[in-house]
């Protein structure tokens, strides 16, 4: 993969920050986009826009026509038979809230379990809690174990006729880990569960087949996946789609409104009230187009050698005081690693990287039950992408180890000439 090539399709790689040449590593959080991708939003607001599905005229059906070609790319992206399991969403959460809204108004009873894990997103967690709150669902969840793969044999324990839904992600958005999605799936259909995939962190890296995943429901985002933000996928079951009702109401997902009563349209239709992101949709599908001109098998193995680089670097210059969370193995997980320092709050760290025109995030990711269960307060993530060079890595680790002799410096007991060590590390914060 010629990564010095893709750099020069990403316009933002070429600034900087901190009056130093920008190190992007937060594409867990949202990846970059290339210019192919920004030229087609430019583009369809320069020559296309108009409202969709309601003009007679002809612009307006240019606009329907390109915003139908996005549904029908998104499709052959996931392997989806049909472009009608294509709902356009805002993202990964709007997809699982909505899903979760429409099960719950006719699918899911008081009484019914909902099975999700410990590694989950919120975005995976607070829509099922708000369905256990407002509709008496419960709730449960599939322990993680240390090395950071999911506890199968929990859902041995959960796998029986009152789980109605489980629900997990692909890819773990702060430990790397990847599913067993097909074998997790196989055995809820044995129980007579529906399965929702969080596709959120593995649409960005893994090639995706609906039918070989063996899922009832998938959710990505578009930001994460070269796109623009406010474009997102929940991908449906045609039949479960048709037989579960609206989440959202208003314009465009109807038949027919009368004063005492309504009745919808199909699905997708249904489930996209009101002006959908016409122009996000358009640029997604631009975006896909690029993802996949890459190659998986590529992407795969450059993204591996810079998790190799990590690794070996964390092992070299820091020993047991540096840890990466989740596999240990590169080969075993994706991109994402986070990581706690000796001695060094997450947030600082990320400050003074920041500094070094290193951007990282540091934080509870999103996912404070997982955080709770490895009993840390947060971590700092560096989520490298197809733009990112080996010399990056290499950089982050320069800055580590800056990072590391600063905070020690700070943690000294205050001497004479220091009487306030905490004003002294607020001070070196700002540096
Ligand atoms: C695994 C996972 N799920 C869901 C989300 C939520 O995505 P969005 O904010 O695009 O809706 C994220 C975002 O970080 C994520 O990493």
């Amino acid at each position: 993969m010629d990564v010095a090539r893709i750099r020069e399709d990403f316009p933002i790689l070429y600034r900087t920050t901190a009056g130093r040449p920008l190190i992007y590593l937060d594409s867990a959080a949202t990846s970059q986009k290339p210019r192919s991708v920004l030229e087609a939003e430019e583009h369809y607001y320069e020559q296309t826009n108009a409202n969709v599905h309601r003009g007679v005229y002809a612009l307006s059906v240019e606009a329907t026509d390109a915003y139908e070609a996005a549904r029908a790319r998104v499709a052959r992206f996931l392997h989806a038979p049909d472009p009608a399991g294509v709902v356009f969403v805002r993202g990964t959460t709007e997809a699982i809230n909505l899903v979760a809204t429409s099960l719950g108004r006719k699918l899911l009873h008081r009484g019914d379990r909902v099975v999700s894990t410990v590694m989950e997103h919120h975005s995976n967690i607070v829509p099922w809690h708000m369905l256990r709150e407002y509709s008496g669902i419960d709730l449960e969840f599939v322990g993680v174990e240390d090395d950071g793969r999911l506890r199968t044999e929990d859902y041995d324990r959960w796998l029986d006729a009152k789980t109605k839904v489980v629900t997990l992600t692909h890819v773990s958005n702060v430990l790397g880990t990847v599913n067993p999605v097909r074998e997790i799936a196989d055995r809820a259909h044995a129980a007579g569960a529906l399965v929702v995939l969080d596709a959120a962190q593995s649409a960005p890296h893994l090639p995706l087949d609906v039918t070989r995943l063996g899922v009832d429901f998938l959710a990505f985002s578009g930001h994460k996946t070269l796109g623009p933000m406010g474009i997102g996928v929940l991908w449906g079951r045609a039949d479960l789609l048709d037989s579960m009702p609206p989440s959202m109401g208003g314009g465009e997902m109807i038949r027919d409104v009368h004063l005492d009563r309504i009745s919808y349209r199909e699905s997708p239709a249904k489930f996209e009230a009101g002006t959908p992101n016409v122009g996000g949709a358009i640029a997604l599908g631009a975006a896909l187009d690029y993802l996949e001109g890459i190659g998986w098998e590529e992407l795969g193995d450059h993204e591996t050698r810079l998790q190799r680089r990590a690794f070996a670097l964390a092992e070299e210059r820091f020993g047991e005081h540096l840890r990466i969370f989740g596999p240990t193995r590169p080969e075993d997980r994706q991109a994402v690693l986070s990581f706690s320092l000796d001695g060094a709050h997450p947030h600082d760290v990320a400050s003074l990287l920041d500094s070094r025109g290193v951007c990282v995030r540091a934080g509870h990711h999103c996912a404070q039950p997982l955080m709770e269960r490895f009993r840390v307060p947060a971590l700092t993530r560096a989520s490298p992408y197809l733009y990112n060079t080996e010399e990056e890595i290499v950089q982050l680790f320069d800055g580590l180890e800056e990072v590391s002799s600063v905070l020690s410096g700070i943690r000294r007991p205050p001497a004479a000439s220091c009487p306030d060590a905490e004003l002294e590390r607020t001070r070196l914060l700002r540096m």
